[in-house]
């Protein structure tokens, strides 16, 4: 592989050389200025080893923002003043280790009240870390060669910084957490559009801090808008003060001044639910206290498919505990977003794809509303425990969607998880099956399975099943109560269960062999979930295959959503191309809208090698980058042997893409610039 210089290279480069130049070092870092501080004493869950801070000497815990966002330059350059917590067992000498990546630091000073404030010399390098910690620190490359992990901010003689440190920078123009679109890549056409994504390391391409979760911030931000054609555009944050909605003391937020917008978030939160977004966009209320942005052209669909949103929160309440954040906002964002859904708080950030018309993929709310109990209220300290958010959020989820819309679909639901969930542990390595996994080395982007998520879930659902659900309710809403606004570890949590709820029913606690669920590979014993209607939908797709039933004698009318699913997923992999054409001329399988529909088929016309869906699957593939839809199906041409056509296609669409969506495809299919 040809070896190229990237900007985010250059900038490490220059930070390297630039922080050299500084002097005024500690005599004990002399010895090795290029050191770390010792990890070694520190609690081993507690240790997060995808972040270079050091809160366990200086810890920050506000951060103040003021920003400029450019669409000329393509970045954003401004302030983000810290405040700062000392530990007491903190020695004098200590330096403020944050994370960043890809950012150039313009300078760090200590502000003083009433008084100049002074400079802070400062570092920006990848430090050497002692072979015996290795285990306990960053490590590992992207696959551009460049640190998954970024480079460090190191600000030396922080003690005369009483507290408080203000550091200008500017982003790069691909920071790996901020997409910029185009106007052709928005639904309107005519304005650019820019959003952040900083789940999960990437809050630190956009601000330097300490990047990990469990390191709570509070917020505040000033953002102004600049460049041709921003006129009219709108900001807005996972916080206090998003326009057309009220702040939480009742006050409503004042009308934006043009191009500059002011946001705070009170609450302590994670980095990574750190977000923004600018662009053409409205707001339309779903009741008093949730709402929904989108760009003109979409804020009808979106607020007809998220009008259930008020009864969705008002069950999750009624089961388990308050709401905490003030209102609950949703933000459609085009069509490139990576991801389904992003439960930044106050404002989940979520893809277009959802918006079916029928309100069947709304348990994408129903699962970034959960998690304003389970991630952003009781959040995991580590990305090692990631099923404590994932896990228990999509179990809260299927619990709101048999609230809101019955059983029937909560099981479908919960089928087609443990379906896709089986698929994929018969694919996976043994070490990425378990729930409290060690991804020591590696990029947490890559690790998003359905394991976290759907074992995880079905790990819930056990506990619920062996205590009795209103035992195991009035659990959870202890645990949410007892956990609010902190983060823990897979530990704490299984001590909080064993306290709370095993020695008080040690008969039923016997039933879960808790080793297994939390850290083996496999599916432990489970209470195999069924559904009435889709055990109707394999008896239907068994006689077609078995040629007892011809396609267009399938009996699809009141199919919903999840029933199709099924469908194409009861189908073999070696299905035919003749036989997929058959589908396809009797039920108009590549005419359909819904992009769940859109992906399951097109996945299928692909492993048959079934031509007439080309155009269909080119489409797809160069106007939607959620990278779930992405990767299955430039996976199965791999697969079927079409790798050229599969990189043809990506050469085209890869500028469009997401970085993150890039990342993950650039590892499936080489960087089209390295051929
Ligand atoms: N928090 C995740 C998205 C995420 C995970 C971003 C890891 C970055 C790293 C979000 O809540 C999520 O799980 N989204 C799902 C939708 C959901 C219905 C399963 C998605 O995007 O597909
Ligand atoms: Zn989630």
């Amino acid at each position: 592989m040809r070896m190229r210089i990237r900007p985010i290279l250059l900038v490490w480069a220059i930070g390297v050389i630039g922080g050299m130049a500084l002097q005024g070092r500690s005599a004990a870092q002399d010895e090795n200025p290029n050191r770390p501080p010792s990890r070694a004493g520190l609690p081993p869950g507690q240790v997060d080893v995808h972040s270079w801070g050091n809160p366990h000497q200086i810890r920050v815990r506000h951060v103040s923002l003021r920003l400029r966002v450019d669409f000329e330059s393509r970045t954003i350059s401004g302030t983000a003043t810290l405040d700062l917590d000392r530990s007491p067992e903190c020695p004098p000498e200590a330096d403020l280790w944050l994370d960043t990546r890809g950012l150039a630091i313009r300078s760090v000073v200590a502000p003083r009240p009433g008084g100049e404030p002074v400079s802070l010399p400062f570092r920006l390098e990848v430090p050497q870390v002692p072979e015996e910690e290795r285990l306990l620190f960053p490590s590992g490359a992207r696959s551009d060669g460049s640190p998954i992990h970024g480079t460090p901010l190191v600000i030396e003689s922080i003690g005369q910084a009483e507290g408080r440190v203000a550091i200008a920078f500017e982003t790069s123009p691909d920071a790996s957490a901020l997409q910029w679109l185009t106007p052709a890549q928005t639904a309107g056409g005519r304005s650019p559009f820019l959003f952040s994504q900083s789940q999960a390391i990437h809050a630190r391409s956009w601000i330097p801090l300490q990047d990990s979760p469990g390191v709570r911030v509070t917020y505040d931000a000033i953002v102004e808008v600049a460049g041709p054609g921003v006129a009219g555009l709108k900001a807005v944050m996972s916080a206090d003060g998003n326009f057309g909605t009220s702040r939480a003391d009742g006050r409503r937020a004042p009308e934006p001044e043009p191009g500059r917008f002011s946001f705070s978030m009170e609450r302590p939160i994670p980095p990574y639910l750190i977000a923004l977004a600018v662009g053409d966009l409205e707001f339309r209320p779903l009741g008093d206290r949730a709402g929904v942005y989108a760009e003109p052209a979409l804020i009808e669909a979106a607020a007809f498919e998220f009008a259930d949103t008020p009864a969705m929160i008002a069950t999750t309440e009624e089961r388990f505990g308050p709401y905490r954040w003030g209102r609950y906002d949703l933000l459609v964002l085009p069509p490139s977003f990576p991801f389904g859904g992003m439960e930044n708080p106050m404002l989940t950030f979520a893809t277009p794809t959802i918006l079916a018309g029928d309100r069947s993929l709304v348990s994408l709310v129903a699962h970034e509303l959960a998690h304003s109990w389970s991630g952003n209220l009781v959040t995991n300290a580590t990305w090692d425990d990631f099923w404590l958010n994932e896990g228990f959020t999509s179990y809260l989820e299927r619990r709101i969607i048999e609230d809101v819309f019955g059983a029937d679909r909560a099981e479908m639901e919960q089928v087609l998880a443990l379906d896709g969930l089986r698929d994929e542990l018969s694919e996976l390595d043994e070490r990425d099956q378990v729930l409290h996994i060690d991804l020591w080395g590696r990029d947490p982007d890559e690790n998003v399975t359905s394991v976290p998520y759907d074992k995880g879930a079905l790990f819930l659902r056990e506990l619920e099943r062996a205590f009795g659900r209103d035992r195991f309710d009035d659990f959870l809403r202890g645990y949410f109560d007892r956990f609010a606004f902190q983060s823990i570890t897979t530990g704490q949590f299984e001590r909080h269960l064993v306290d709370h709820l095993f020695e008080a029913e040690p008969e039923a606690a016997r039933r879960i062999d808790l080793r297994s669920w939390l850290d083996a590979p496999g599916l432990p014993p489970i209470d195999e979930p069924t559904s009435g209607r889709l055990a109707a939908v394999d008896r239907q797709a068994k006689a077609w295959l078995a040629g007892d039933l011809e396609a267009r004698e399938l009996d699809t009318k009141d199919w919903s959503t999840q029933e199709w699913l099924h469908f194409l997923g009861a189908m073999p992999a070696d299905l035919p191309a003749s036989r997929v054409g058959e589908l396809d001329r009797a039920l108009m399988l590549t005419q359909r809208g819904n992009a769940e529909i859109a992906c399951a088929w097109l996945e299928l016309t692909i492993r048959a090698g079934y031509g007439e869906a080309d155009a269909r699957l080119d489409r797809f593939l160069t106007t939607i980058g959620r990278r779930k839809f992405l990767m299955p199906l430039y996976k199965a041409m791999v697969d079927a042997g079409q790798l050229d056509r599969a990189r043809t296609i990506y050469a085209m669409a890869r500028p469009k893409y997401h970085p993150i969506a890039v990342e993950s495809l650039d590892l499936l299919l080489g960087d089209p610039g390295d051929r």
